[in-house]
């Protein structure tokens, strides 16, 4: 069994546990998804911001003048198109001053790696710590490529905030960017031949909101040989760890 990485951070939260039970049962209906979905960022997000720096601040109380600190670092939420919509509302609740930048990157359903289409970061980066909202962490491709291209862009720091992780996805992202922490609800057990993490929740954008367009959309739906062979490689690497 491999070694869990220590940039994973698995909340223990008793209240993510139970919201996160409610988010991957099969009955709930987009509207109280999204709902979740905002809840259970706000929790971790709390808990991905713990470790931000602060610098002093001179203020005055009605009372008296005082010391106090205030949050160093500029800060740049990406939510990942389209899943990561769901999550920005939530972090901009507690990081009022945030800024927000897309990155559109959809997984191709055969090869599962990321493919871009949406990005209109500024030349050289605005902020020091970035923070990368997905609600999943499948096989780490989307994520790992988001990286490079903040990275690439000047960012500091970043930091990924996902609901649900696969191991595969955690191994992709901890042995390309072992510097970057990872923020989930919960590390599931694997990832099906399709891709998708297990148990799961299934596919988080279209059940945020509400795009069915039948069973060839589902996971589970289909094998690709080319995809599940995809998928062997990725957890082969993990056994060899
Ligand atoms: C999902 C999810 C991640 C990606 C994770 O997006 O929101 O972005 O898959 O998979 P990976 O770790 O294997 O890269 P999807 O491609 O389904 O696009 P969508 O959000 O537009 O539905
Ligand atoms: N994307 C999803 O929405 N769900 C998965 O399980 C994997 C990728």
């Amino acid at each position: 069994m491999p070694e869990t990485p220590s940039s994973l951070h698995v909340s223990p939260h008793p209240l993510v546990a139970h919201k996160l039970a409610l988010l991957r049962d099969k009955h709930t209906e987009p509207k109280q998804f999204r709902e979740l979905v905002r809840e259970l960022t706000w929790l971790l997000g709390y808990e991905a911001m713990a470790d931000l720096s602060l610098q002093p601040s001179r203020i005055e109380t009605p009372l008296e003048p005082m010391d106090a600190q205030r949050l160093e670092p500029r800060v740049g939420l990406i939510p990942i198109l389209r899943a990561g919509l769901g999550m920005v509302d939530a972090m901009l609740e507690l990081l009022p001053t945030a800024e927000v930048w897309h990155i559109g990157l959809y997984r191709d359903e055969r090869t599962l790696k990321p493919v871009e289409y949406y990005n209109k970061l500024p030349d050289a980066a605005t902020v020091q710590v970035c923070l990368i909202l997905d609600p999943m962490l499948a096989t780490g491709g989307s994520s790992a490529a988001t990286v490079d291209i903040l990275k690439h862009w000047g960012a500091a720091r970043v930091k990924q905030l996902s609901l649900i992780a696969a191991p595969e996805g955690v191994r992709t992202l901890s042995s390309t960017h072992p510097d970057v922490d990872i923020h989930v609800a919960a590390l599931d057990s694997h990832l099906n031949e399709r891709g998708y993490i297990v148990p799961g929740l299934g596919d988080a954008g279209d059940r945020q909101f509400g795009t069915f367009a039948g069973p060839a959309s589902e996971p589970g739906h289909g094998p690709d040989p080319h995809t599940a062979e995809v998928v062997r490689n990725l957890q082969r690497d993990l056994r060899n760890e």
